[in-house]
C-alpha cells in the first residue's frame, strides 16, 4: 500500500453498509421506569468494589428519554444502520411470563424513529443484562435460561419483527460465560469452573432456540455476535505455542466449532481436564446450535499476546474456567489505548483471513463493533480533537478493506460506539464514543471522529454514485 492510500479513506465494495452501535445497559438509564425489572448488572453495580467509582447504569446516557436526539445524531452522521440492544428486563421484568407492554413500547418508538430517519434497525437480543430473577434460578448455568431466552425472543419479534430487518441473538457470549462466571469481572461476578463451561453451552443453546423463534417469525437476516481473538505467542517455545492452543479453545473454538463446524472443541480435555465433563450437553444440541445463519457478527479491538503460566489456584477444586495455564503479556512496541489495549491494525486483517480459512462454512461477516477508548478532552475551542481515535478507525478500516481484498466476505461495519457510555466494570472512566457525553449535563457533543466517519460515509457514497 502506498502512503496516500493509508492516509486517505479506504475503499469498500458497492452495497457495503456502515453503522454505529450501542447497548441497552450502557446507555439507557431509566433503570426503574416503564416497569423495567432488575438485571444482573443492577445487582452487580451495587456490590461494593465491583465497578470503578461505584458507578451504575441507573442514568447512564439517559437514552431512554433522549432517544430522539440520539437518532438525530445518527441521521446527521449518515449511517445506514443502527445496532442497539433490547433490555430483556424491560420486556420481561422477572424473566418469564407475558410481555410488559411499556417496555416493548419504548423499542417500538425507537424503531419507528429510526425508520423515519432512513436508518435500518439492527437489534441485539442479549447484550448482557439478564433479568436478576433468572440469575436467582441459576442464570446461564442452567438450561432453563436458554428456554426463557427463546420465549423472550418470541415476544420481541412478535412486536418488532415487521420493522426490524436485522437480528443478533447474543453479544459476545465469551464475556457472558467467562468474564461473568469465571473471571468475575462482569455480572454476576462468579468465579467458577464447570459452572462457566455450562454457561457457555447454555448460551449457545439459547442462541439456537432464538434463531428457531426468529425463523418461525419470518426473519431473514439473523446472526450472532462473537469476539474471536487474534492470539499471538509471546515466543515460539513449545510451551508458549501450547498455551496459545489452550487460549484458542477458551476464546475461539468453544463458540466457532459448534456454530460453524458441527463439533465441540477438540482441545477441551487438554484445556480444562475434568471440568469439561460435557454433562450439560444433550443429544441434538449441535444441530440446534449449528442452524445456518445469514451472517456472523465480529467485534474486534486488539490482539492478545499469550505465554505459558502455572495454574493460578493451588487448590484444584477452586480452579476457574479461565485458569488454563496462560497469561497475557505486554507489548513494548506499539501504542496502547486507555483500555491498555495494543493498537495493531493488521491483526484485524489476519484474524478475518484466518477465520475464513479455518471455517469454510463461515457465513458472511458483519463487523458489529470496532473502536477505541481514548483520553478525550474538550479543547479551548469547545471541541474534542480525538486524533488518536481517528487514526485507530482509519487504520482498522484499511485493515478491513484489506481482508475484503483478500477474499473475506464482509458486508458491513458498525463503529463502537455512537456515544461515550457505561463501560461495564470501568464505569464512566473509559470513553469509546464518537460523540462525547457530558455526564453532568448529559449533553452530546460530536467529536472530530464523528465528522471523520461522516466524511468516510460520504466518500463511500460518492465513489459508488
Ligand atoms: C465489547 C462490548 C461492548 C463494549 C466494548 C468496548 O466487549 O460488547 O459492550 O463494552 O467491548
Amino acid at each position: 500500500m502506498t502512503a496516500t492510500e493509508t492516509t486517505g479513506f479506504p475503499r469498500f465494495p458497492r452495497g457495503f453498509f456502515f453503522g454505529a452501535a450501542t447497548a441497552s445497559y450502557q446507555i439507557e438509564g431509566a433503570f426503574d421506569e416503564g416497569g423495567r425489572g432488575p438485571s444482573i448488572w443492577d445487582t452487580y453495580c451495587r456490590e461494593p468494589g465491583r465497578v470503578a467509582d461505584g458507578a451504575t447504569g441507573d442514568v447512564a446516557c439517559d437514552h431512554y428519554h433522549r432517544y430522539r436526539e440520539d437518532v438525530a445524531l445518527l441521521r446527521d452522521l449518515g449511517v445506514d444502520s443502527y445496532r442497539f440492544s433490547i433490555a430483556w428486563p424491560r420486556v420481561q421484568p422477572r424473566g418469564s411470563g407475558k410481555a410488559n407492554a411499556e417496555g416493548l413500547d419504548f423499542y417500538d418508538r425507537l424503531v419507528d424513529e429510526l425508520l423515519a430517519s432512513g436508518i435500518a434497525p439492527a437489534a441485539t437480543l442479549y447484550h448482557w443484562d439478564l433479568p436478576q430473577a433468572l440469575e436467582d434460578r441459576g442464570g446461564w448455568r442452567v438450561r432453563e435460561t436458554a428456554e426463557r431466552f427463546a420465549e423472550y425472543t418470541r415476544l420481541v419479534v412478535d412486536r418488532l419483527g415487521d420493522r426490524v430487518p436485522r437480528w443478533i441473538t447474543l453479544n459476545e457470549p465469551f464475556c457472558s460465560a467467562f468474564v461473568g462466571y469465571a473471571i468475575g469481572r462482569h455480572a454476576p461476578g462468579a468465579r467458577e469452573g464447570r459452572g462457566a463451561l455450562a454457561a457457555a453451552h447454555h448460551l449457545l443453546v439459547g442462541h439456537g432456540l432464538a434463531v428457531r423463534a426468529l425463523r418461525e417469525a419470518g426473519a431473514t437476516d439473523v446472526g450472532i455476535t462473537l469476539n474471536p481473538d487474534r492470539l499471538l505467542p509471546a515466543t515460539q517455545s513449545p510451551a508458549d505455542l501450547a498455551a496459545v492452543r489452550r487460549a484458542e479453545t477458551l476464546h475461539n473454538d468453544v463458540w466457532l466449532d459448534p456454530l460453524f463446524a458441527g463439533r465441540y472443541p477438540r482441545n477441551e480435555a487438554d484445556t480444562w481436564g475434568e471440568m469439561a465433563d460435557g454433562s450439560y450437553r444433550e443429544e441434538g444440541d449441535l444441530e440446534l446450535i449449528g442452524a445456518p445463519l445469514d451472517f456472523v457478527g465480529i467485534n474486534y479491538y486488539r490482539p492478545i499476546t499469550i505465554a505459558a503460566a502455572p495454574h493460578q489456584e493451588e487448590d484444584p477444586a477452586a480452579r476457574t474456567a479461565v485458569d488454563i495455564r496462560v497469561r497475557e503479556t505486554w507489548r513494548e512496541d506499539v501504542r496502547h489505548t486507555t483500555m491498555g489495549w495494543p493498537v495493531v491494525p493488521h491483526t484485524f486483517t489476519d484474524l478475518l483471513v484466518d477465520l475464513k480459512g479455518r471455517y469454510p462454512e463461515l457465513p458472511p461477516v458483519v463487523i458489529t463493533e470496532n473502536g477505541s477508548a481514548e483520553d478525550d478532552t474538550v479543547a479551548e475551542d469547545g471541541q474534542v480533537h480525538d486524533a488518536d481515535r481517528v487514526d485507530y478507525l482509519r487504520d482498522h478500516l484499511h485493515a478491513l478493506a484489506a481482508a475484503i481484498e483478500a477474499g473475506v466476505d464482509v458486508r458491513g461495519y458498525y463503529v463502537w460506539s455512537l456515544m461515550d457510555n457505561f463501560e461495564w466494570a470501568f464505569g464512566y472512566a473509559k470513553r469509546f464514543g464518537i460523540v462525547r457525553v457530558d455526564y453532568d449535563t448529559l449533553q452530546r457533543l460530536p467529536k472530530d471522529s464523528y465528522r471523520w466517519y461522516r466524511d468516510l460515509l460520504t466518500d463511500h457514497r460518492q465513489a459508488h454514485a
